[in-house]
Parts: C-alpha cells; structure tokens; sequence
C-alpha cells in the first residue's frame, strides 16, 4: 500500500496501476475510520481492481461553530486499517494541496441540499460537493463508493456528477450499524456511556417506523408519529423528517413511491445523523 500526499504523486502513481481495463475505486473520507468506512472499501474491493481511500477532514464542509478543530484523527491506525483491507493508497494531502492560497471556485448543488442537514448547516454540501468534485478530478475513480448513513449526501454527488457530466458511476453501500443498531460514525467516539445509551433512541425510532410501514402503513404522519415517540431520550432533535427518496421534498402520504426517514438530533454536544429507506416499487 502507498501513502500519499500530493495530487503530483498520486497522479503519477495512478498512470502506472490504470490501464484500460483497471477498474479504479474511490473511497472519500474523513478518517477516524470505523467498519462503516471499511464496508465501503470492500465493496470497492468486489468491483474494482484498484482502490483509493482518501483521508481530508475537509473545512469548507463545516460550519463556523461546529467540530472542524476537535474532529477525532488517527492516521496511523486508518492506514494500517487500510493496509489490512486490501487498499492500493491512501490518499492524505494536506490543506494546501487541496486549497492553496487563493482558492474561489466552489460547486453550488442546488434544490437536494436545501432541506435537512442542508438547512441547519448552511454551506455543508457546497463545501462537501466542492471537495468530492476536486477527489473525482484528482483520483479520476470508474466508482465512488458512499454510504448511506449521509443519505442526503449521496442524492448530492449522484446529483453533481450527473449535471457536470463526470463519468463516474456512484455506489451507495447500505449503512453499518453497533450490534445494537446505532449507526457507526466517527463522531461516536464523543459520546460518554450514558449518551451513548441516549442515542440509541435515534435508530429505535427509525426501526420503529420501518416495521410499521413493513406492516402496511403508508400514513406520513403516522409513520413521523412513531419514530419521535422513541426519540424523547435525546437532547434536541433538529428534524425528523419523511421525504420522497428521489427529489427529497416532503413525501406525498399516503406513500406511493420510496421515502426515506431521516433524523438528526444532539445528544450532549454530539450531533448524529441517520435514516431508513422505505422501499416502494
Ligand atoms: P466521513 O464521515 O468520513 O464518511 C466517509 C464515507 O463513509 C461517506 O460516504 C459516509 O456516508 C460513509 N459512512 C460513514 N458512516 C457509515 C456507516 N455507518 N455505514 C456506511 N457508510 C458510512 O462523509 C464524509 O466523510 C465527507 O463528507 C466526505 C464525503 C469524505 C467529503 O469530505
């Protein structure tokens, strides 16, 4: 496995594994990485012959007052992690080289990133289309894997690498989840014991509601009613909300097409996000 650090290097490291029929998969990351991150590398490993992890806690995605300065890094673990995935390189730059000095050119996503997380972190996806469009450019992957925990994350970049006609086909990997349902993440690792047991109330909620929709409710209302009465135990919820999986407006009830309910809540001063797709022919 190769660790690298400047986009110079990884491009030259790349002409030599890429040949015409080299599949390359991308794997964009934070960091801090957990199975969630390593069930995306190995569906990059079925499909790809080469895959790339790339490691950038990435600024531009963060708001003023969120956890860019304390977001949890590890690199020495992520990469043996990768090594013992079966990784071909990490890719680690620095700030600079992905935002040198003068840096103005952002990718604005438009409607997708509006609702959601988009409106209680205004700018998020702008800078996270920004930083993902720049990977798409540096790695020029055949795949990008994406997990569907930041489901709305993935209705951006399909959305991106559509409009700016990028020849990438986007896969998104089921959500990976603690033996006892919550959503791994790397902020996780914030939460003491007794918020840890709070946050459980997140995806209990989900599940909830997915069983009853399994059992036949199609009623929107109904099905938000369920998942907020487990969510009591958090500190705040900042939305729960059931949305058409395709344009993520407000699904139309009764549900006819697939929907997705998404939450996100603080527990302490963690904020955690997740969902579940209910599926509709
Ligand atoms: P990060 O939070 O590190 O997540 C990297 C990738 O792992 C994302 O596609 C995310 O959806 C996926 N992931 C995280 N937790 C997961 C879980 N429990 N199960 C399955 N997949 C999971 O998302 C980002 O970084 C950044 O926004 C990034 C896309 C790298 C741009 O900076």
């Amino acid at each position: 496995m190769q660790t690298i650090t400047t986009v110079a290097e990884l491009r030259r490291a790349l002409a030599e594994v890429r040949s015409a029929d080299r599949r390359v998969g991308l794997v964009p990351t934070m960091g801090y990485l957990h199975d969630g991150h390593l069930a995306l590398v190995a569906a990059s490993r079925t499909q790809c012959d080469v895959t790339v992890v790339s490691i950038f806690v990435n600024p531009t995605q963060f708001g003023p007052n969120e956890d860019l300065s304390t977001y949890p890094r590890d690199f020495l673990r992520d990469q043996e992690l990768c090594r013992d995935a079966g990784v071909a390189i990490v890719f680690a730059p620095d700030i600079q080289e992905i935002y040198p000095a003068q840096f103005e050119t952002f990718v604005e996503p438009g409607e997708l990133a509006k609702p959601m997380c988009g409106a209680f972190r205004p700018g998020h996806f702008r800078g996270v289309a920004t930083v993902v469009g720049k990977l798409f450019n540096m790695v020029q992957p055949d795949v990008a894997f994406f997990g569907q925990k930041d489901f709305q994350q993935c209705a951006v970049v399909r959305r991106m690498a559509i409009d700016l006609n990028l020849p990438i086909e986007i896969i998104t990997a089921q959500t990976v989840r603690e033996p006892d349902g919550l959503a791994m993440s790397s902020r996780n690792r914030y939460l003491s014991e007794e918020e840890r047991r709070r946050a459980l109330a997140i995806s209990r909620g989900l599940f909830a509601a997915a069983d009853k929709f399994r059992s036949g409710e199609r009623d929107a209302e109904q099905l938000i009613a369920i998942a907020r009465e487990q969510l009591n135990t958090v500190d705040r919820l900042q939305y729960l909300e059931l949305v058409d999986a395709d344009t993520l407006k407000p699904a139309e009830s009764p549900l006819r097409r697939t929907a997705a309910l998404c939450a996100a809540a603080y527990v302490g001063s963690t904020r955690l996000i997740d969902n579940v797709i209910l599926p509709l022919p």
